[in-house]
């Protein structure tokens, strides 16, 4: 089966052009012009932009007690065609092993969009550190620890990273930290709640920006004592941001990408009455009006590569799950969801503001988080021999952001009301149209792990 895109304006992460798209079975075949003869089926996008499928380096299906792949629909018809996903090491079971359990219970049968995983070490040990090496057998070149979240399982200690730092670079392992200092918070939470100040409100206050920068400060610092490179997620604010602008400037090889929320909604949200600030309780939290415009100007600068959306829509939703923590917002549990909404949010309020490119918006996401994932360029790029997920995006659509219209499967949307410009008309997948004007068309199981290259980012094999 071969389908010719025509008459359309591909944006790539470089540069933008007309010319038409040929795809034959999976693969863009050709891109030019006169490619008529050679297609079965011709897909007029006249006025429509034609970039990548999205690559949405950071969610979590199933991991922080959220809603699993039977929700990944949602990435599809937002125009995500690939997602980055986190295994948690079960305890007792070796890293790479973790992930092939994974992937035969949760994921295969079930994903509507291609995955890469990433691991999450949850033992400490050496014989976990000592699985680093093996990961990318499983297709996983990327490991993420957590410096937050003190008492749980997944909460690192430094000398784990350090240690992880030194055996990762070896074998062009990324690893990744959640960065916020864990004892502070503790502290700071503790406080709080000793005070009465019980309420969504005080949540920021429990984890302030310093903490994100003091703990990606250290990171990138067991980075440099490491000579390891480094990928910092979630990155929320002006401080900690440019913690890794200097890092970079010094040459160190430390990264950072934001998400949507921390680039659209700041921490006013977190005071909304009637409990209704839970729904914005993610970690580390929103921030302050001006941290969001400056990270608009950092992704701008290419400060901070890429933006997820750091989906993690959590089971029970606000209605129950939330609500364990309406008499101490610690325990409300973190995450929101916004798989579905990446894409139409980043163009809304990034590229129809004005405040970024088309191409800076392909940029950062879909070609720097499948360099990020090390599936570059078979994800992520309008190129000859890439797999054929294109969007193909109306520019002229205007609609509204809400939970009605999301096939999240949850009970809100943190983007509830906002005005949408734009939209993923229609989404091949691997060459098969699988979403069109936000209706799911593919099926259940479609999904395919794709395997991570070592050195994605970082290193001498990474360009910019
Ligand atoms: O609040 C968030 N981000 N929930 C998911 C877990 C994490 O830290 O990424
Ligand atoms: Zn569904
Ligand atoms: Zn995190
Ligand atoms: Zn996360």
């Amino acid at each position: 089966m071969s389908i010719l895109i025509k008459n359309g304006t591909i944006v790539t992460s470089v540069n933008e052009y007309k010319a038409d798209v040929l795809i034959e079975g999976e693969k863009i075949a050709a891109i030019g012009t006169g490619l008529e003869g050679r297609a079965d089926q011709v897909v007029d996008a006249s006025g429509k932009y034609v970039f990548p499928g999205g690559v949405d380096e950071h969610l979590h299906y199933n991991s922080f007690s959220s809603l699993g792949y039977e929700t990944s629909d949602a990435a599809a018809v937002g125009g995500t065609t690939t997602v980055g996903d986190f295994v948690v090491q079960p305890k007792g079971i070796g890293l790479k092993d973790s992930i092939i359990k994974y992937k035969k219970e949760a994921v295969e049968g079930k994903a509507m969009v291609d995955y890469v995983l990433h691991g999450i070490i949850m033992d400490p040990t050496d014989q976990s550190f000592n699985d680093i090496p093996f990961m990318p057998e499983v297709g996983v070149a990327s490991v993420k620890l957590f410096m937050a979240y003190k008492g749980m399982d997944y909460y690192a200690t430094d000398d784990s990273i350090f240690k992880a730092l030194q055996i990762a670079k070896k074998c062009g392992v990324t690893i990744m930290v959640h960065a916020e200092n864990a004892d502070i918070i503790d502290v700071k939470v503790k406080q709080l709640l000793a005070a009465g100040k019980t309420g969504t409100e005080n949540f920021s206050l429990s984890r302030p920006i310093l903490c994100e920068a003091e703990a990606t400060s250290r990171a990138v610092y067991m980075a440099k004592m490491a000579n390891a490179p480094l990928f910092v997620v979630h990155v929320t604010n002006r401080a900690a941001a440019e913690v890794l602008r200097e890092a970079r400037a010094e040459g160190v090889q430390a990264f950072g990408e934001t998400c949507t929320h921390y680039l659209s909604l700041n921490d006013k949200n977190l005071e909304k009455p009637n409990f209704e600030g839970a729904k914005y309780v993610c970690n580390p939290p929103l921030r302050p009006q001006e941290d969001v415009d400056y990270l608009w100007e950092a992704i701008r600068n290419g400060w901070i590569l890429a933006v997820s959306s750091d989906h993690c829509a959590v089971i029970g939703g606000f209605a129950i799950a939330k609500h364990r923590g309406i008499n101490d917002f610690s325990k409300i549990p973190p995450g929101a969801p916004g798989v579905q909404d990446r894409l139409h949010m980043i163009w809304t309020y990034g590229v129809e503001k004005g405040k970024i490119s088309r191409t800076k918006f392909v940029d950062v996401c879909c070609t720097k988080p499948a360099k990020i994932c090390g599936i570059y360029p078979q994800k992520g790029e309008i190129d000859v021999g890439s797999d054929a997920d294109i969007v193909i995006f109306d520019p002229d659509y205007k609609g509204v952001f809400s939970n009605e219209t999301s096939l999240h499967d949850t009970d809100y949307n943190a983007f509830e009301g906002f005005e949408q410009i734009g939209r993923a008309e229609k989404v091949f997948f691997r060459g098969n149209l699988v979403a069109e004007n936000g209706k799911f068309l593919g099926k259940e199981g479609q999904g395919q792990q794709v395997m991570a290259k070592p050195y994605g980012l970082c290193y001498d094999g990474f360009r910019e």
